[in-house]
């Protein structure tokens, strides 16, 4: 049996025997397994060889999802309606059928419903919810495709929904609670200022260090193997044949052969859309060196360099 396919039944067959799915959504690929059974849970964590203190969000479908957690607050709620599905997950106080190593032994749970027609058919048919990594070795940049799952976990799933390309491109954007007061953990697919236009003011609290909130937002991730520089203009770079450049939509004087864009049209969506699968082309490449220029702080923009920043040399 191919381990790629677009069999609903097949992944729902295996996910119901505690094996490892990639599954498809609009933002990357996910790992996922059974999200209430410690036997799953921890194989996903053996699979991404993540540290266990980094935990994992919960993926269920719209009328399931706060199954999964004991209290939601108006704003989540607001929040909810307007976005789920979609690129949002919420931070919540977890229900107690949810394992501590789901969360990493947090009383917090991340939940989320993922926008893909192959997806939400799968957690509609399930009665439990699927817990689910980026489906990267830790560290590593983000699968937009399934043959990027296969290329990296391919050994560690036993089946990939295939469902094309994440047309988000970046991870979901992370909202929290304290005392009910809403606070962002991680910029993502939804931007800042489509939540704000729902909840109002929201305090950002990005962290570049570990961050026991989100311990996942490490410094180092989503990192290519090759050196990648991140800067705001070209004046200090000293170029060579053998470094390519990451530009928006903006042309510079070297070799065109060297110069890949985000989006020729400028538009934060496509550029999103396009990054992970551009920064792994050139991690596969011949050029030894990735040269990006930071975007504008723009819709999409600050979640982009976000990444970038994680992604760079410091
Ligand atoms: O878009 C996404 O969110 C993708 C797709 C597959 O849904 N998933 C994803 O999962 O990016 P992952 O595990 O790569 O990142 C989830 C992040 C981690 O940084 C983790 O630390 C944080 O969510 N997280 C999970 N549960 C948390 C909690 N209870 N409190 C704070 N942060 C949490
Ligand atoms: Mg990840």
């Amino acid at each position: 049996m191919s381990k790629i396919g677009t069999s609903i039944e097949t992944a729902a067959s295996i996910l119901r025997n505690d094996g490892l799915v990639g599954i498809p959504t609009e933002t990357v690929y996910g790992l996922a397994g059974n999200g209430l059974n410690t036997h799953a849970v921890l194989k996903i964590f053996s699979a991404k060889k993540r540290p266990s203190f980094d935990p994992l969000i919960l993926h269920s479908s719209k009328d399931k999802i706060f199954n999964w957690v004991s209290h939601v607050p108006e704003q989540a709620q607001l929040l909810a309606d307007k976005f789920w599905p979609g690129p949002l997950t919420l931070v919540l106080p977890k229900a107690n059928i949810v394992p501590f190593e789901t969360t990493s032994g947090l009383d917090t749970v991340g939940v989320r419903v993922p926008r893909h027609s192959m997806t939400l058919e799968l957690l509609s048919a399930l009665d439990f919810p699927l817990a689910a990594p980026s489906a990267n070795p830790f560290s590593y940049i983000s699968p937009t495709t399934a043959q990027h799952v296969i290329d990296q976990l391919g050994h560690e799933v036993d089946y990939i929904l295939d469902g094309g390309s994440c047309n988000v491109g970046i991870e979901s954007t992370i909202v929290g609670f304290e005392n009910d007061r809403p606070v962002i953990y991680r910029l993502g697919g939804l931007s800042v200022d489509d939540i704000e236009k729902v909840i109002g003011k929201v305090e950002v609290q990005i962290n570049y260090t570990s961050n026991p909130k989100s311990p996942g937002m490490a410094k180092v991730h989503y990192a290519p193997k090759k050196p990648l520089l991140l800067v705001d203009d070209f004046s200090e770079i000293i170029d060579d044949a053998n470094t390519a450049y990451i530009l928006f939509n903006e042309r510079i004087v070297v070799d065109e052969k060297r110069q890949f864009f985000l989006s020729q049209s400028e538009n934060y969506f496509e550029a999103a859309a396009q990054l992970y699968a551009l920064l792994r082309y050139l991690d596969n490449s011949d050029f030894l060196k990735i040269v990006v220029k930071r975007l504008p702080e723009v819709s999409l923009g600050k979640a982009i360099n976000d990444r970038l920043y994680r992604a760079a040399i410091k």
